[in-house]
């Protein structure tokens, strides 16, 4: 392991000083999955490394979960929404054509008017595309001293019966971004003078403006990720970059968890041929064990999360792996199909008590309840319902039964092409009781 002592001079000081996820309150075990649906479990959890999915409320979007993974962030962190003048949500599963979700959260989350606030669309790499702007802004002397919000946050769905569907995932992160952290706040600083990118125009993965559901060329979109992953170690490691097996961890993004053990192999591949040595197949797969497979817990147990997938991986670095990591040097690999992809690395802060017990994947995971198929699929159906216009019902709920108790943000449907949100625990527990009480309401 390569201890990165905190005196280092970087390029600069940018670091990320605070990072929470929101995770959805249910989740379908794969093996269940497979076994209703007539699949070998071993296909999932073997073949895809997969092991949960989580599966999403039909009142849960992208808004939602963005809001989510932000009030926990502001809570846990102690951030107060006047220390940020830029706000960027990342998104592939936005809610309208034109307004960016990012309205809602700058709403939601009180930030000042003053603070910018837009989404950032590129199918998975959204949150990296946004975590480099908002690095830049911060760099550029524009930010004045603030900081920047940046959430990804995405509902990863595929038609019922399809091969995409065991890929499945919903999840949301949240990144506070600053500059010059004392050494108690800071929690990792991404390098961006350090990378190299690929972008080509490819139809692996898209999802038509009529459609719900991704439609993805799954054989070939791996096909594209590799091509990416080659193509910027390539220009990474030929521009003076040190070779992947000198980093501590490796965190890719994971569509399914298997896809890392692939991109390793693609890694090596290259390394080979430019070292002139390969490791043998023992040591490939124990430095896999060691520095990879840590970063992949998250996707294990929830799924593909799309634009948050590579900080998910970091959240599960910063907390299954929380007595190795601190003061590591790491590399991401970010890929977004279409395609637009980067390598590039980061240092993780050198004090592992700044995000213990903040971060919240562990705490999310314990509480969840597992989701039987069939509930699966009735909420597919009132979610697509939701969908439609003038979809919402006074007073009603939609799965009320099913709501998930933590729940603060809640989608309840289309009024006069305005979408319906509960934004607090207390207003739903307000309209609920007047509900039950019979009494006249009106949302
Ligand atoms: N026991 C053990 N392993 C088994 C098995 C069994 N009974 N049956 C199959 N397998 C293995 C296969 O050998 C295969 O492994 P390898 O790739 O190592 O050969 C693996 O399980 C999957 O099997 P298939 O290739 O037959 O699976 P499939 O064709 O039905 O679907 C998929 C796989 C293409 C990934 C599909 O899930 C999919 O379309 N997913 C969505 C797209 C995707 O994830 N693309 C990834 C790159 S694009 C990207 O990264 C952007 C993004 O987020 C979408």
């Amino acid at each position: 392991m390569n201890h990165i002592v905190e005196t280092v001079t970087f390029r600069s000081d940018v670091w990320v000083e605070g990072i929470s996820v929101y995770v959805p309150h249910y989740f379908m075990p794969h093996r269940e999955f497979a076994l209703t649906t007539g699949v070998d479990p071993d296909k999932y959890t073997a073949g895809l490394g997969c092991k949960n999915m989580a599966i999403t409320h039909p009142v849960e979007d992208a808004v939602t979960m963005a809001a989510e993974a932000g009030e926990n962030l502001f809570t846990w962190w102690g951030f107060d929404p006047d220390d940020f003048g830029l706000l960027i949500v990342a998104t592939e599963t936005g809610v309208d054509w034109a307004k960016p979700v990012a309205s809602y959260i700058h709403q939601f989350l009180s930030l000042p008017s003053d603070c910018r606030a837009f989404d950032l669309q590129h199918a998975c790499f959204g949150a990296t595309g946004a975590l480099s702007m908002a690095a830049g802004w911060i760099c550029s002397g524009m930010s004045g001293g603030r900081k920047a919000l940046v959430i990804a946050t995405d509902i990863a769905k595929y038609e019922v019966g399809s091969a995409g569907e065991a890929t499945q995932g919903a999840g949301a992160v949240a990144l506070a971004v600053g500059a010059g952290a004392e050494t108690t706040k800071r929690v990792f600083s991404p390098n961006f003078s350090l990378n190299a990118v690929y972008s080509q125009n490819v139809m692996d993965f898209w999802r038509p403006g009529y459609s719900q559901n991704a439609v993805v060329n799954g054989k070939y979109s791996i096909e594209c990720y590799l091509k990416a992953l080659g193509a910027c170690y390539t220009k990474y490691r030929m521009g003076g970059g040190r070779s992947y097996r000198q980093f501590s961890y490796l965190l890719f993004h994971l569509p399914f968890p298997k896809m890392a053990w692939k991109a390793v192999l693609k890694l090596e591949e290259i390394e080979s041929e430019i070292s002139g040595s390969a490791l043998a197949d023992g040591e490939l797969a124990d430095f896999y064990e060691k520095r990879v497979s840590p970063s992949t817990f998250g996707a294990r147990q929830i799924g593909n999360i799309y634009c948050g997938s590579v900080y998910l991986a970091m959240a599960s670095l910063l907390e299954v792996e929380k007595d190795c990591a601190a003061g590591e040097e790491i590399a991401l690999f970010s890929y977004g199909s279409g395609c637009c992809a980067e390598f590039f690395t980061a240092v993780i802060g050198g004090r592992r008590e700044i995000w213990e017990g903040k971060i919240g994947l562990l705490k999310a995971l314990s509480r969840r309840e597992r989701l039987d198929y069939k509930t699966y699929l009735e909420f597919r159906k009132v979610s697509d319902g939701l969908a439609h216009s003038e979809s919402f019902s006074v007073g009603r709920i939609p799965a009320g039964q099913h709501i998930p108790p933590e729940l603060r943000y809640m989608f309840l449907g289309y009024k006069r092409n305005r979408r319906m949100y509960i934004t607090s625990i207390a207003e739903r527990d307000y309209w609920s009781d007047k509900v039950r009480s019979g009494a006249q309401s009106q949302f």
